[in-house]
C-alpha cells in the first residue's frame, strides 16, 4: 500500500498531509459499481500551501470500482463526487490553479475515460424566515425572509480526521457578523465515510452503505433575528444537460428508525449508474433526538439557476469548469406551531450522498412482528403476497390519519 511520505496524487506544492487508513476485507460484489457491499476507505486532509486551505479527500476503493469524494470549504461548503469503474483510478490537485480566478483543470480524476458519474453539490445559503409572518394559505416561502447568511463569507475551522469514526467537521461562522449573532454559536458539517453498510444510534437512523456519505448540518448556539426564526439551506447542485436531477418520494409504513416519519426523500441525479441525496424528511431541535424534538423538513422543487447568481465553488469550477447547469432547492427546518430552533438554539439534519441504487429501508423486525401479531403469523404466511399489499396500503392510510 502507500507510505505517507510517497506522493500519490496531486502535483502542486502542498504541505504534509494526515492520511488515515482503514483497511477492511473486500468480499467479491457481483454488481460492481452499483454496489459494493465492502469498500476500503482512505480519508486525508490535503493541505495547500502556502494557503491554509483545506480538502477532505475521501477514497472509497471497492473490487472493481473507487468512488472519490472531495469535500470542501473553500468558497461555500461543497462536495465533488466523482465514481469511476477501475480501483486505479486517481485525484490530482493543482492548487495553484485551484486558487487561481480561473480554477479550471486544478481537480481532476484519471483516467479519464474511467468516470462512470460525477456531479456536486454547494450548500451556498444559510436562509431564515420569520415564521410569525406567514401569510394565510401560502405553503411557500416560510415566512418572511430575513436576510440569508451566504456561506462563502464564513471563516471555516482547519479540520481534523477523526479515524475511529472515519468523520470529520466543517465548522464556520461569518467572517463579518456585525450583530453578534454567531458570538457563541457555528454552523458545522459533519461528514462521515463508512467502509460498509449500517446505521447511526442516534435518528434519523439513515441506512448507510460503502457507497455512500454521510452529512450532518447543525446550526448552534447562534443568535436569530426574530423570536420565531425557521430556517433553512440553499442547495446547488449540477443538471444533467438541460434537465435538473428529480426529486422523489419514497413512502414507508415504518418508522421504527425514524419516528414518525414515513417517509424518504431523495434527489435522483439520472438512470443508473448514478448519484443520490436521500435524507429523512425530519429534524431535530435539541441534542436528544427524538418525536418531541423532531421538525418537519420541507424541500422546494429544483429549478435551473444561472451561475452569476450563485456563490462561487472553486472545486465545483476546477473539476466541471465554468460551463454547467445549476439547479437549486430550498430545504426549510421546521413549522411555526411546533418546536423549533427558539427552544434551545439547536437545529441538525442530516442526509446521505452516494452512487448507485440508494438504500432502502426494509420493513423492521418490529413492524414485521406487530404485522404478524395483527394477522396471526400463520394467517399471515397463507395470505400471500397479493392481501400483503393491500393490507399494506390499509395499514399505511391509517399511520397517515394518526398522522
Ligand atoms: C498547474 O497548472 C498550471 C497552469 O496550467 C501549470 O502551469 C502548472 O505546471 C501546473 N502544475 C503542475 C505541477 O503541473
Ligand atoms: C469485477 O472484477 C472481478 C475480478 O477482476 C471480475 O471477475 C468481475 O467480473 C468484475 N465485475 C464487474 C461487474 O465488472
Ligand atoms: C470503464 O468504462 C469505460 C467506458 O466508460 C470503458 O472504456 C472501460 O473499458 C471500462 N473499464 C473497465 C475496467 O471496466
Ligand atoms: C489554520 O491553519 C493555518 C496554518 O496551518 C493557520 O494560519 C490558520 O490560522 C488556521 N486557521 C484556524 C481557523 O485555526
Ligand atoms: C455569549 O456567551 C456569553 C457568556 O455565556 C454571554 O455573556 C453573551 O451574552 C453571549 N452572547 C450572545 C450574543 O449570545
Ligand atoms: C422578542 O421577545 C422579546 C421578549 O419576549 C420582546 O421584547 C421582543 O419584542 C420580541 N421581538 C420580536 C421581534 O418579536
Ligand atoms: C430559496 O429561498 C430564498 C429566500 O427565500 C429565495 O430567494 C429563493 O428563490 C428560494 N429558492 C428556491 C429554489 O425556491
Amino acid at each position: 500500500m502507500w507510505s505517507p511520505e510517497e506522493p500519490r496524487w496531486g502535483w502542486g506544492p502542498r504541505a504534509p498531509t494526515s492520511l488515515v487508513l482503514l483497511s477492511v476485507l473486500v468480499s467479491a460484489a457481483p454488481l460492481g459499481l452499483l454496489g459494493e457491499e465492502t469498500r476500503q476507505v482512505f480519508m486525508e486532509v490535503i493541505s495547500g500551501c502556502p494557503t491554509p486551505q483545506n480538502l477532505l479527500y475521501i477514497r472509497a476503493v471497492g473490487t472493481n470500482s473507487t468512488l472519490h469524494y472531495v469535500w470542501s470549504s473553500f468558497g461555500p461548503p461543497a462536495v465533488v463526487l466523482v465514481a469511476t469503474n477501475t480501483t486505479q483510478s486517481v485525484l490530482k490537485v493543482n492548487w495553484s490553479l485551484l486558487l487561481s480566478p480561473d480554477p479550471e483543470g486544478g481537480l481532476m480524476v484519471h483516467p479519464k475515460n474511467s468516470i462512470q458519474f460525477s456531479s456536486a453539490l454547494v450548500f451556498t445559503r444559510l436562509l431564515e424566515f420569520d415564521s410569525t409572518k406567514v401569510s394565510e394559505g401560502a405553503a411557500e416561502p416560510p415566512g418572511k425572509p430575513y436576510p440569508p447568511y451566504s456561506l462563502d463569507k464564513f471563516s471555516w475551522n482547519n479540520i481534523t480526521l477523526d479515524p475511529d469514526t472515519l468523520s470529520t467537521t466543517f465548522q464556520g461562522h461569518p467572517i463579518d457578523d456585525p450583530t453578534g449573532a454567531f458570538a457563541n454559536g457555528s454552523l458545522a458539517f459533519k461528514v462521515q465515510a463508512f467502509s460498509r453498510s449500517g446505521r447511526p444510534a442516534q435518528p434519523p437512523r439513515l441506512l448507510h452503505t460503502a457507497d455512500t456519505c454521510q452529512l450532518e448540518v447543525a446550526l448552534v448556539g447562534a443568535s436569530s433575528q426574530g423570536n420565531h426564526s425557521l430556517f433553512g439551506l440553499e442547495v446547488v447542485t449540477l443538471g444533467n444537460g438541460p434537465d435538473c436531477p428529480s426529486m422523489k418520494e419514497q413512502r414507508s409504513i415504518d418508522d421504527e428508525y425514524a419516528p414518525a416519519v414515513f417517509q424518504l426523500d431523495q434527489l435522483l441525479w439520472g438512470s443508473l449508474p448514478s448519484g443520490f441525496m436521500q435524507w429523512r424528511p425530519v429534524a431535530f431541535s435539541q441534542k436528544q433526538r427524538n418525536r418531541e424534538s423532531s421538525l418537519p423538513c420541507q424541500a422546494s422543487s429544483l429549478s435551473p439557476t444561472l451561475a452569476y447568481s450563485l456563490p462561487h465553488s472553486p472545486i465545483v469550477q476546477a473539476f466541471f469548469g465554468s460551463q454547467n447547469n445549476f439547479c437549486t432547492f430550498n430545504l426549510t427546518f421546521g413549522d411555526p406551531t411546533g418546536p423549533g430552533y427558539w427552544d434551545q438554539h439547536y437545529l441538525c439534519w442530516s442526509m446521505l450522498l452516494g452512487v448507485g441504487l440508494p438504500p432502502i429501508d426494509s420493513l423492521s423486525p418490529l413492524v414485521l412482528g406487530i404485522m404478524a401479531v395483527a394477522l396471526g403469523a400463520p394467517g399471515l404466511v397463507l395470505l400471500g403476497g397479493g392481501l400483503a399489499l393491500l393490507l399494506r396500503h390499509k395499514w399505511y392510510s391509517e399511520y397517515q390519519s394518526i398522522n
